[in-house]
């Protein structure tokens, strides 16, 4: 379907938010297929019912960080398994990981559930929001927050405390928690996001298909941390 950009906010050089006209009654977790006229479709989290917040890796996407209001796009979904939500939960992302995961926690929010957040990125340029009522915050060159990583902050917290941990960021990162996790907690507490290059995004073409046989399009993007153990 073709969609109007309403509004775009930019946050850095290299990421934006893309507000759309239309509503797909999407769920924290769940992708769109995006196609920007004369480059490739690619997935994009929603980062709200509608908006997505890209940050520019390739050429597609930075053609939609440069993106101005009033042009077009087109959009498939929405696609994918949500989050599924509960309440004392912690949510701990790196980088433009954050983009779901800041839908999943406006949702938690609104359902009056206890959140607190551990995010981190690369420098303050990369932390999109900063606004998180019960929030620590990490950059490796300690421009804002505590000087080092995620999984620092993560090794300092008492993780047993929560009914559910949500995570989403770069595969090394997910990789250091599932072996932080897999010491401690039971797997169906965690939820991870997982990216794999998409295609089709519906199931069909095979090209997201985890060693395990599930596909992050259609099985996940969310998997518990017990569906996932194949990938780390
Ligand atoms: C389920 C899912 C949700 C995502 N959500 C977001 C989001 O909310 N915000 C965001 O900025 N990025 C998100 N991504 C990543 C985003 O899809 C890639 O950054 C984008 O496809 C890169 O395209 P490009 O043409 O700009 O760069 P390219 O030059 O094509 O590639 C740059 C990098 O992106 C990877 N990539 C390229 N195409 C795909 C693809 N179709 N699927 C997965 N990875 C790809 C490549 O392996 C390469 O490492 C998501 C990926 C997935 C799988
Ligand atoms: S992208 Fe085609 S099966 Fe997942």
């Amino acid at each position: 379907m073709l969609v109007k950009v309403v509004k775009v906010e930019k946050h850095s050089k290299d990421i934006a938010t893309i507000h759309i006209n239309a509503n797909f009654n999407a769920l924290p977790g769940q992708f769109a297929m995006v196609y920007v006229p004369g480059y490739e479709e690619i997935p994009l989290s929603f980062s709200s019912e509608k908006t997505f917040t890209v940050k520019a890796v390739g050429e597609t996407t930075r053609a939609l960080v440069e993106i101005k209001a009033g042009e077009w796009i087109g959009v498939r979904g929405a696609f994918g398994r949500a989050f599924r939500l509960k309440d004392n939960a912690l949510i701990i992302a790196g980088g433009i990981g954050m983009a779901p995961l800041r839908f999943l926690y406006m949702k938690l929010l609104n359902n009056n559930y206890k959140v607190r957040v551990i995010y981190g990125a690369k420098s303050v340029d990369e932390l999109i929001w900063r606004d998180f009522e019960n929030a620590s915050y990490a950059t490796e060159d300690g421009s804002f927050g505590f000087e080092g990583t995620v999984v620092d902050l993560v090794e300092q917290e008492v993780l047993e405390k929560y009914s559910a941990i949500y995570c989403c960021g770069k595969s090394e990162l997910l990789k250091k928690l599932y072996r932080i996790f897999e010491k401690r907690l039971k797997p169906d507490t965690i939820q991870f996001s997982l990216e794999k290059y998409i295609r089709c995004g519906i199931g069909i073409c095979g090209s997201c298909v985890l060693k395990n046989g599930l596909r992050v399009c259609k099985d996940g993007p969310v998997f518990s941390m017990s569906e996932v153990q194949s990938e780390f």
